[in-house]
């Protein structure tokens, strides 16, 4: 008689999506189907470790209960109107995120792309009608490493071949400098009266959790205001409590012209983003000039205002300054261990650490110890080959990161 071995329901959720799907994923083979706080559940009861969030997304932890309510009554209510006539909680959040992040005036779209995009909209109409740059002649300086998403406005700053490779004709405008240089950053200002704007990453994080040194983001903002340039920092990943302040900026204790911020905004509930900024520079756009179908819908802005609130009534950033001390301790001394644990970088829950490539591993040994956590309970991916980044959600706790810890330092010194 033939036997055939019985499909798993993980096989089988991998398959169709393998069948139906696009292939512009590889995933660590788990299959979800339900979270909570900091732990995921595959669909054989085993249970993970979140240490990507979503790629710091469900920064307030999976299905957060304040959060997930406030969406259901609202859900309940009134979900979208459009633009096309007020509603009663837009305005509402607006005012919030204004408050929260100190701005005059906010912009709510959907994905972070979205939000990257609307700045940089901002950021040539300011340079237009307020700097008086000739028209279409606008630049926008941007780091090498950058990761904005996957528009083609974003991957024309893109320095990732594998984002560019067969999509061009790229975007016209874009200067591209290293990361972590005000010596190239004030030569490109001084050279070029054109340059409009510096969207900068306070922390590179699909580059692989790259730190600036001390001071980058100081020099940053000087810079940017000796010129009249707009700094525009792009705190999709960094923001909103994760790198353990309430936006990276403010370990340096700059203002950026613009502040781009999605991802946590909903807590790994919907998208959401937002571009926060001046008058001078928000008014530039006139009505039927910039928007979006569900930008600003009356659920997100429920949803967003609730998930700042928990971030703040629970402390998450000062959590994540904490935590992630003890991550980075841990993994310091687990260098000491292994030659494999190159190095440990990151602040707050941002963090990662370098690889050193085992040959016998099969040339992938990043992505290899990914699969081994997954197999010891813990997820987490691999970012630019030889980095492994760990970010969980904020609301961790002392015994669940020492928990953590001990897995990936098994998992390492198994190899
Ligand atoms: C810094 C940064 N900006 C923007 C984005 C794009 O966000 P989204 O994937 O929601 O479009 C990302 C996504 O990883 C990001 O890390």
């Amino acid at each position: 008689m033939e036997t055939t071995t019985p499909v798993t329901a993980t096989d089988q959720a991998m398959q169709l999506e393998w069948h139906y799907g696009a292939h512009n994923y590889h995933p660590i083979p788990a299959v979800l189907t339900r979270g909570e706080g900091v732990y995921v559940w595959d669909v054989e009861e085993k249970r993970y470790f979140d240490f990507l969030s979503a790629y710091s997304a469900v920064s307030q932890g999976h299905c957060h209960p304040r959060i997930i309510n406030a969406m259901i009554q609202q859900a309940q209510r009134l979900t979208l109107t459009s633009r096309a006539f007020y509603n009663d909680k837009t305005g509402l959040c607006e005012k919030y995120l204004c408050e929260f992040f100190g701005f005059d005036k906010a912009l709510i779209m959907n994905s972070g792309a979205e939000g990257g995009e609307t700045a940089l909209k901002l950021t040539r109409k300011w340079a237009y009608l307020v700097k008086g740059i000739p028209q279409n002649e606008a630049k926008v300086v941007f780091a090498a490493g950058n990761f904005w998403g996957r528009t083609l406005a974003a991957i024309s700053s893109s320095t990732d071949p594998s984002s560019t490779n067969d999509f061009g004709p790229l975007l016209p405008g874009y200067v591209i400098i290293p990361y972590n240089d005000l010596t190239a950053l004030e030569e490109t200002f001084k050279r070029d009266p054109n340059i409009a704007g510096f969207m900068v990453e306070p922390i590179q994080g699909e580059a692989g959790v790259v730190v600036p040194h001390d001071g980058y983001l100081k020099g940053v903002r000087d810079l940017c205001t000796q010129y009249n340039v707009l700094f525009i920092a792009d705190e999709v990943q960094t923001g909103i409590g994760r790198t353990g302040k309430r936006i990276a900026c403010d370990h340096e204790s700059v203002k950026p012209d613009l502040l781009v911020l999605g991802k946590a905004l909903s807590g790994g509930t919907m998208p959401v983003s937002a571009v926060l900024t001046s008058d001078e520079v928000m008014l530039t756009i006139k009505p039927g000039e910039h928007g979006s179908t569900y930008g600003g819908n009356p659920l997100a802005c429920v949803v967003t205002m609730e998930a700042l609130q928990v971030v703040l009534d629970e402390k998450l950033a000062e959590n994540a300054e904490s935590m992630g001390k003890i991550f980075r301790d841990r993994m310091t001394a687990l260098s000491q261990k292994t030659e494999l644990v190159k190095s440990v970088r990151g602040k707050g829950l941002l963090n990662a650490i370098v690889i050193t490539e085992r040959p016998d591993l099969g040339g992938e040994t990043a992505w290899e110890i990914c699969l081994k956590l997954k197999e010891n309970g813990l997820l987490t991916k691999p970012t630019h080959g030889d980095k492994i980044r760990f970010a969980p959600p904020l609301v961790i706790n002392e015994d669940q990161m020492h928990e953590a810890c001990d897995i990936i330092e098994k998992t390492i010194l198994a190899f």
